[in-house]
């Protein structure tokens, strides 16, 4: 059971407000490498950098009804961490593990406890990309993926967590 007494994820008690004022929380993390953006060969990843991508994600985020905590770490423990935070305190996730898509059973596991949407995003194509690319094994315990957009696969992320907390606009 999710610790008693946090009110900032989906499933809590109603706001007077109505439940579709109240922000909900995302995180959106990063795995490693992802803190190099900008400089990082650009010439598959761009030249946005994780703050730029931070700042586009907050404007969203604002018109969907959604704060966004943005974080990167390039520690598979630290990252375990964050997703065990997410699932006890009920927050929707997008996330970008970055090379541990690819291998790393002990986030994918972590990932499947989870309480509230999972959205996971790839700024490049890894379909098609080098063949270890081509598995990632965190991507049956999500909704959905979206690769392959740049920065705006993040933007197309969020809008996909709004539509499954059912907080997205008119089309
Ligand atoms: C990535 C794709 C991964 O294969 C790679 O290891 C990354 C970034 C992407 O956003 O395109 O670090 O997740």
């Amino acid at each position: 059971m999710p610790p008693r007494g946090d009110t900032d994820g989906p499933g809590d008690t109603p706001d007077p407000a109505g439940p579709e004022r109240r922000a909900v929380t995302v995180l959106i993390l990063n795995g490693p490498n992802l803190g190099r953006l900008g400089s990082r060969e650009p010439e598959i990843y761009g030249s946005a950098t994780l703050a730029d991508i931070e700042a586009a994600c907050a404007a969203l985020g604002a018109e969907l009804g959604l704060d966004v905590d943005l974080r990167q770490t390039d520690d598979e423990a630290e990252l375990i961490g964050w997703i065990h935070e997410a699932a006890d305190r009920r927050l929707p996730v997008v996330l970008n593990p970055a090379a541990f898509t690819h291998y790393s059973y002990a986030l994918r596991d972590a990932l499947a406890m989870r309480t509230a949407p999972l959205v996971e995003v790839h700024l490049s194509n890894p379909a098609a990309r080098e063949s270890f690319r081509h598995t990632s094994v965190v991507s049956a315990v999500a909704d959905g993926t979206i690769t392959g957009f740049g920065p705006q696969s993040y933007e197309l992320a969020l809008r996909a967590v709004a539509r499954l907390l059912n907080r997205a606009g008119p089309d």
